[in-house]
């Protein structure tokens, strides 16, 4: 059972600049909300409420101001910052100390995902014992992304980074799940000729070892990564649009600790205090008056 979780939200953010320049990625808007709170809802979800958020050398401050602690969550969030964005896997070492002896999943803090049975699917993946776990989604771009090759039992044979030729339709999405050997491995790995390390010569390393499982998206499952302008601006769109017209956020981590029971309808009265007069904390405020 996976009990602690990790949110990697440092990085350049590069592609994105000059937005980026003066403010890390995650924390700019998804449409209602900042960046994490995608993905730090889909660790809630999968009920890990141990959670550790890596983040930039000198940003801290600012993540802090939103997400202060997990309490009006219900949940335990606490920091970390990486001296520079050495690389996914580095994730695992930045937080060797917070895993100690347990398993943890790994969500990229860029990564966006949604879709129906997808708290059933997160719920099955956390119950990993051994061995690594990854969520594969259809693309239409595979050369873009880490792609994994399958047999026809849907076992992984292959796994490779950008592959120039086609080999599948799979892209590996960046959420991931390890047992403890995931610190040991991590730091045997070796920086690749953009120099980084990278998390697809991990998951080779748990393949080797015959110990790689795969779970898939459908296609009724979005799977989006907002590394670049574009990409944000269509994930804003695509949340826009589900939001107005269900009138239900995505995302919304208070309704989701509300609504596993972790918090009470005082910490939500809290946490509209907390953000003010403003269209979240009236969605709040409809839930602690629903019920
Ligand atoms: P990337 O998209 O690989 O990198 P980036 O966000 O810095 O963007 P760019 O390529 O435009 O420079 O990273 C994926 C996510 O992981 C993103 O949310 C940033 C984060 N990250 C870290 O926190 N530390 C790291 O060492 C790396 C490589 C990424």
């Amino acid at each position: 059972m996976i009990k602690k979780g990790i949110i990697l939200a440092g990085g350049l953010g590069t592609r994105m600049s000059p937005l980026t320049k003066a403010v890390n990625k995650q924390l700019l808007p998804i449409y209602d909300k900042p960046l994490i709170y995608y993905p730090l809802s889909i660790l809630m979800l999968a009920k890990i409420k141990d959670i550790l958020i890596i983040v930039n050398k000198g940003q801290l401050n600012q993540f802090k101001k939103l997400i202060p602690s997990g309490k009006n969550l219900g949940i335990k969030i606490s920091y970390a910052e990486q001296k520079s964005p050495r690389g996914l896997p580095d994730a695992f070492l930045v937080g060797e100390k917070f895993i100690g002896k347990d398993n943890v999943a790994l969500i990229l803090g860029d990564n966006f995902f949604y879709g129906q049975n997808l708290t059933k699917k997160l719920q099955e993946c956390s119950k990993l014992s051994s061995g690594a776990k990854i969520l594969l989604h259809s693309v239409s771009k595979p050369e873009a992304y880490g792609v994994a090759k399958l047999n026809n039992k849907k076992k992984i044979i292959k796994i490779i980074e950008k592959p120039k030729k086609f080999i599948s339709d799979y892209a590996v999405t960046g959420l991931y799940f390890f047992d403890n050997q995931v610190v040991k491995i991590a730091k045997t790995l070796k920086p690749s000729k953009r120099g980084e390390i990278e998390i697809i010569d991990l998951l080779n390393k748990y393949k080797k070892r015959n110990k790689l499982y795969a779970d898939f998206i459908g296609r009724g499952g979005a799977w989006l990564d907002t590394g670049s302008i574009e990409d944000f601006y269509k994930t804003t769109s695509f949340v826009a649009a589900i939001e107005s017209r269900q009138g239900l956020k995505i995302a919304c981590i208070e309704e989701i600790a509300y609504q596993y029971g972790w918090i009470t309808k005082k910490h939500l009265i809290q946490s509209t205090k907390f953000y003010g007069n403003c269209d979240y904390s009236k969605y709040l405020k409809k839930l602690i008056f629903r019920d």
